[in-house]
């Protein structure tokens, strides 16, 4: 790839100015930007460049997993707290180094980052990044993510791929330090939560759950699975904080020594003694994750830092995240499915369901999952008469 030496030239980008420290090399195809606090090289081509591996511009930046990125942060830095000492870390799927320059630029949690990847023109513009704003602390190498690099153990180990992390799941585990922290990105969703069944059977060892619940299956499906393999290394995997938005889902999870009751709680669907929403008669599905989402004792240590307006999105997402980790249930309602199922005319807001329920003595909140759907403590009968008298008919 060809290089530019930079010297105060101006090139027009769109979210930036140009960088002109005299003699640094940087190839044309990048340009300073901006994302949450950090100023640092990304593609020019953006647009091409969040598509995916096929994609023209070769080096992957995703402007709309800014959020993934800002609540990591707030994460990682709520993490290094309780732990008490900075942390070493592996990015280890770094595309432009934009996780590994922000940790190291927005919080005060970070030691050392190893940031790995294998696309040569990734390497370049990851290596830019770390010489320009990631100082002594951010170290590149050319490695594949599949085997633990020996730098390790680490404390956070960062799994950020294009669709699954399956394939590095076992390095990432194994190259934890104990109560070291995963966190774990997955995006196909057509196979977590779709109709890809063959395909979550082989990476995911569980079948998608083919109902309204797909997405908060297909989440539980990941924790089950990142559960799984780490029994197999004798090692526990706790999630901490886990979500569902919009085209992925992501994970935190605590990672400690195995205890003997750590299988229970995964499960297929329908199981024995299921008391959660109403399930279609076909709703077969798992094994997955049927514990908390969140440990809301964590979470209250978790805040967005910075007062940037693109913070609004984190913010708006913990905020949810600690109403609905206070409710312990399994899967969520949905009005529109509530709606059909009760023959409702016309069903009322969730603002009057939850106000509903808990006037009822239940503990209940908004979901994260949907928009339209809300997390209950009461039994499905006491809901279905609850909706049934709210209807507006
Ligand atoms: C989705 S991108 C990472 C995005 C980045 N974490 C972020 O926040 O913008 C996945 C990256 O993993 C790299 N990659 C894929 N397979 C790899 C492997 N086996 N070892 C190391 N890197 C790999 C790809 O080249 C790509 O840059």
């Amino acid at each position: 790839m060809r290089l530019l030496t930079v010297s105060g030239v101006g090139h027009g980008v769109a979210q930036g100015t140009q960088a002109s420290s005299e003699g640094k090399t940087i190839s044309p195809a990048w340009g300073k930007a901006r994302e949450g606090g950090s100023e640092l090289y990304l593609p020019r081509d953006r647009r091409a460049a969040q598509r995916g591996p096929a994609a023209r511009s070769p080096v992957f930046y995703n402007p709309a997993m800014a959020l993934s990125r800002d609540l990591t942060i707030a994460v990682v830095a709520a993490f290094a707290e309780e732990r008490g000492h900075p942390l070493r870390a592996w990015d280890a799927l770094s595309a432009t180094g934009v996780r590994a320059v922000r940790l190291l630029r927005e919080t005060r949690a970070m030691g050392e980052i190893l940031c790995t990847e294998l696309h040569p023109e990734a390497l370049q513009l990851l290596r830019a990044n770390a010489r320009d704003w990631g100082g002594d602390a951010m170290v590149v190498e050319a490695r594949d993510a599949r085997s633990p690099p020996p730098q390790g153990p680490f404390d956070l180990v960062d799994l950020d791929p294009y669709g699954t992390p399956a394939p590095f799941l076992e390095a990432a585990l194994r190259s934890l330090s104990p109560g070291g922290l995963l966190a774990v990105t997955a995006t196909d969703m057509a196979v977590l939560a779709g109709p890809e069944r063959s395909a979550c059977e082989r990476r995911y060892g569980a079948r998608p759950l083919r109902t309204y619940l797909c997405r908060e299956a297909g989440l539980r499906i990941l924790l089950g699975a990142v559960r799984r393999e780490a029994l197999r290394w004798g090692l526990r995997a706790d999630p901490i904080l886990s979500y569902a938005h919009d085209y992925y889902v992501r994970a935190f999870l605590r990672i400690l020594p195995a205890r003997g009751e750590d299988p229970l709680p995964l499960r297929s669907i329908p199981f024995e003694g299921y008391e959660g929403p109403p399930l279609p008669s076909s709703a077969r599905g798992g094994p997955l994750w049927t514990g908390p989402l969140c440990d809301e004792r964590f979470l209250e240590g978790v805040k967005p830092a910075g007062t940037s307006a693109d913070l609004q999105g984190a913010t708006r997402l913990l905020e949810i995240l600690r109403e609905e980790s206070g409710v312990h249930a399994l899967f969520h309602y949905e009005m529109g499915e509530e709606a059909k199922r009760l023959h409702l005319s016309e069903p009322p807001s969730r603002g009057a369901v939850l106000e509903a329920l808990r006037a009822s003595g239940w503990k209940s909140a908004r979901t994260h999952v949907t928009p339209s759907g809300w997390r209950t403590e009461a039994p499905p009968p006491e809901v279905a008469r609850i909706l049934k008298g709210l209807d507006r008919r």
